[in-house]
């Protein structure tokens, strides 16, 4: 979910089934011993990926930080400072997304840039860039997507693979985890019979020159942690909770295997506070995370009344702060340092 007024939108689709019993999950603090062998994640195989308000986050970040996202799955974002900073602007986007303009969102990209507040824009031709935007998105409908995907070719983006040909509603998509792929509610994600985690990271890795395995694990229970957002600045002050997710493969758990970084981004009503555990388990990406030596982080929001954000969105409308869209805004920089600790770069 998007933006804060879109709480009442509710569901009867019931969820599809799930082997694990998320009730009684328990996740443990991320030990000491394996904390320790993190910090030394391969630098350039970075790749971010978010749904909705953390689509939004993960446009942000793939700008601001062009010099170390190697790729980005987008699920159904907005532009870049689409909502010029205020609430009314965030609810334009998703109402009215026909007066957008991908020319003059562009012309502030462009102005961050040369003011050194984002990366230079030249590093975003060489991202690997999944799109996905559902033919029925009624929260995030489509001309935001076809605006996000023009801004890209204005930055010579030359790996963008675009799917806005499926049959979905607003949702992260699976290929067999959650409500219909057409239907509307939580846990907003779909099962529309694309792997989209697969499909994106498959791509990345390709591009990247590393190798694949193309063998899907199982999901792994044992392998989720939390993490302390707090020594990063995290607080309910800021809209964001005191505690983090994260995927740490059997592989990378000891410093022997080389392994990888990514982060992803939930949408608004999808932290942990709302789902418990269901969205950090069920996108798809942990099981190639496995395969394929990954490190996953889930960072989460939480909501604040008072900042006009109910749902525990993350920061797209600048309730914050006014630098929320660049290296300097408050959020942007907590995910940044949690790339330093976990990854090392
Ligand atoms: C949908 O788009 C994707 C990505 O461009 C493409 O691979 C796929 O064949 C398309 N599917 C259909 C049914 O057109
Ligand atoms: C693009 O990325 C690939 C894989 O990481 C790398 O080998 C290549 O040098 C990059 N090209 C440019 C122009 O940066
Ligand atoms: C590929 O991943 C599967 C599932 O995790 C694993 O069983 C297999 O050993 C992996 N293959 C290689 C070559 O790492």
């Amino acid at each position: 979910m998007c933006a804060a007024a879109l709480v009442v939108l509710l569901s009867n689709v019931a969820v599809a089934f799930s082997a694990v019993d998320t009730k009684n999950l328990v996740i443990k603090a991320l030990p000491k011993e394996i904390e320790a062998n993190l910090g030394v994640l391969n630098p350039n195989t970075f790749t971010v990926s978010g749904i909705s308000a953390g689509a939004c986050m993960a446009v942000q970040f793939q700008y601001a930080w062009s010099t170390i996202v190697k790729g980005a799955g987008i699920i159904a974002s907005a532009p870049y400072q689409c909502s010029g900073g205020s609430l009314e602007g965030a609810e334009l986007c998703l109402n009215a997304p026909e007066l957008e303009s991908a020319s003059s969102l562009y012309t502030g990209l462009e102005i961050n840039a040369a003011a050194g507040t984002i990366d230079p824009l030249s590093n975003v031709a060489n991202q690997t860039i999944f799109l996905f935007s559902g033919v029925y998105d009624t929260v995030v409908p489509q001309t935001n997507m076809d605006n996000v995907y023009s801004m890209l070719e204005m930055a010579h983006a030359s790996r963008v693979t675009k799917f806005f040909n499926y049959s979905a509603e607003h949702a992260w998509i699976t290929d067999k985890y959650g409500n219909s792929c057409s239907s509307l509610g939580s846990p907003y994600i779909n099962n529309c019979g694309l792997d989209f985690a697969h499909v994106f990271l498959k791509q990345a890795f390709h591009d990247m020159n590393q190798m694949w395995n193309d063998t899907m694990a199982p999901l792994l229970t044992n392998n989720f942690y939390t993490f302390d957002q707090t020594q990063f600045g995290a607080s309910s002050s800021i809209s964001m909770a005191n505690t983090g997710y994260m995927y740490v493969p059997e592989q990378c758990k000891s410093a022997t295997a080389k392994c990888h970084l990514h982060l992803n981004w939930h949408g608004c009503t999808q932290d942990a506070n709302s789902l418990g555990m269901e969205y950090v388990l069920f996108t798809e990406l942990n099981e190639w995370a496995e395969s394929n030596n990954i490190v996953i982080l889930y960072p989460q929001a939480t909501a604040n009344i008072l900042q006009d954000n109910p749902n525990a969105c993350f920061d797209w409308w600048g309730f914050v702060d006014s630098n929320y869209a660049t290296k300097d805004g408050t959020q942007v920089d907590i995910f940044r340092q949690m790339i330093t600790k976990f990854g090392g770069f």
